[in-house]
């Protein structure tokens, strides 16, 4: 029998209860790989393939995933900003795959888009990307081959571009969120794909990870100041986290440095795929514990961790006088005065009142479309697959405004390859910090503007990241040539 899907979404507190003995030891520190450097050169190696992990404590069996080394989150990987990146992927699975690179700005051949930038590397073969790593900051990894299972069954992990100065900190924390649907033995539900979750708000489980585990405390010290990265992994949850007590400044989004800043309603909102770099001043008093709640669902509040203050005495009396604003990345300024504007609308999905889209070159209507496990549009095309016509093309080094309506009743975490963009206009009102993303949230029948310089040539997607939506045609390419 299966927990909830979304009827009962917090029916993980019965897993939760169980689980605080095993969560509280050792999932702090992220595994780092640390490679032979040959210059600069850092050349790294993961294999796609099942593991047993813990996701849920001792009083439960282990959990058979799909994990990048046996491991959820696969291996972290830290380089210098500016180095060249290797990494040899070698497919274990029973299936083809591919490894994207979120977030970061690779050439069009390094992207792991199957067959659009690459053929899928094959069972039991390896492939080796490699690239420079033009920006600092937080990013991550997964398959671009039917994301919607392989990363839904554990096929991710953290990519941390570090600064050639870093910002002073006691501790740098990397927290990849993750939820799961599972079954009451700890086992993965297999319903991926089913048409309730492609068409309304994507698959969003009933078990929430922080680095692989139901996390119960988080051990902290008073006094001390924490960088934290969150990275929201989930195929479809979106986090509103409320650190209560505690006032967190946001510095980065998406890995771009932002002007440090509280952030709006003292909620970190965070979509499926988004990154968000926190500096946290713990400001608690030795012993006592303080919960991060995760609210963003009306109604649907839930605890996803305490910070947990050690007994000791407070690190320092007042908090850490250093600067917390990050150093900008090379990003080209978008000329606005100068910018090709292109309007994207995203339609479908239910209660959306689509009535049809052109699928595989010919029109047609919703319920011919569900019939195929289609279920969305952008400018009225749906999407079978990874390869298709550009909606437009760019003039490389040129600016383009996009401008995006979701028509429809659900939100969509919207990621563009290959290039980060600043956020313009939400509903018309300019934003406060014009932030850089590479994945911009929209709430349903919101408007938002966006604008890069198209410097990277190829062909990029421009899709959806609730990685059902995805699967049910919400995907499109951009071209710059
Ligand atoms: Cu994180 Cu096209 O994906
Ligand atoms: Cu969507």
């Amino acid at each position: 029998m299966e927990l909830n899907a979304s009827a009962r979404p917090f029916g993980r507190r019965r897993l939760l209860q169980f689980a605080y003995s095993a969560a509280v030891a050792g999932v702090i520190a992220p595994s780092g790989i640390f490679p032979a450097r040959a210059g600069d050169h850092p050349r790294h190696a993961l294999t796609a393939g099942a593991g047993r992990v813990r996701l849920v404590g001792t009083d439960y069996p282990e959990t058979t995933v799909w994990a990048f080394d046996g491991q959820v989150p696969g291996p972290e990987i830290r380089v210098q900003q500016g180095d060249r990146l290797s990494v040899a992927v070698t497919n274990n699975l029973a299936e083809e795959t591919t490894v994207h690179w979120h977030g970061v700005r690779v050439p069009n051949a390094m992207d792991g888009v199957p067959y659009l930038t690459q053929r899928p590397i094959g069972v039991g073969e390896t492939f080796t990307y490699e690239f420079e790593v033009p920006d600092a900051g937080t990013y991550w990894y997964h398959p671009h081959q039917r994301s919607f299972e392989q990363v839904g069954r554990g096929l991710y992990g953290p990519l941390i571009i570090e600064e050639p100065e870093p910002i002073r900190v006691d501790r740098d924390v990397t927290w990849v969120l993750d939820d799961w649907r599972l079954l009451e033995d700890a086992s993965i539900s297999d319903d991926f794909g089913n048409m309730m979750d492609l068409s309304h708000n994507g698959r969003v489980g009933n078990t929430m990870t922080v680095n692989g585990q139901v996390l119960d405390a988080f051990p902290v010290r008073a006094g001390e100041r924490i960088r934290l990265r969150l990275i929201n992994a989930a195929n479809a949850r979106i986090f509103g986290l409320d650190f209560r007590d505690h006032h967190p400044m946001v510095v980065a989004i998406d890995g771009q440095p932002v002007e440090p800043h509280e952030p709006d309603g003292d909620r970190i909102v965070l979509a499926p795929a988004m990154r968000i770099d926190l500096v946290i001043d713990m400001a608690g008093t030795p012993g006592s514990r303080a919960p991060v709640v995760d609210d963003f669902y009306q109604d649907l509040a839930y605890r996803v961790v305490d910070l947990a203050y050690a007994n000791e005495a407070p690190l320092r009396d007042h908090p850490l006088d250093a600067p917390i604003r990050l150093e900008s990345n090379p990003l080209p300024e978008p000329v606005l005065s100068e910018a090709v504007r292109h309007e994207v609308v995203f339609t479908g999905g239910m209660m959306g009142m689509m009535s049809g889209a052109m699928m595989g070159g010919r029109m047609m209507d919703m319920r011919s479309m569900m019939r195929q496990g289609m279920a969305w549009a952008i400018n009225g095309v749906v999407a079978g697959g990874h390869v298709m016509d550009p909606i437009f093309t760019l003039e490389r080094g040129r600016t383009c405004i996009i401008a995006m309506a979701n028509d429809t009743a659900w939100h969509h975490p919207m990621h563009l390859h290959g290039h980060s963009f600043r956020v313009l206009s939400r509903n018309g009102e300019p934003t406060r910090y014009r932030v850089w993303q590479d994945t911009v949230l929209l709430a349903p029948r919101e408007r938002v503007e966006i604008a890069f310089v198209a410097d990277n040539p190829g062909d990029w997607m421009f899709h959806c990241h609730i990685l059902e939506h995805q699967a049910a045609g919400m995907m499109s390419v951009i071209r710059v040539a």
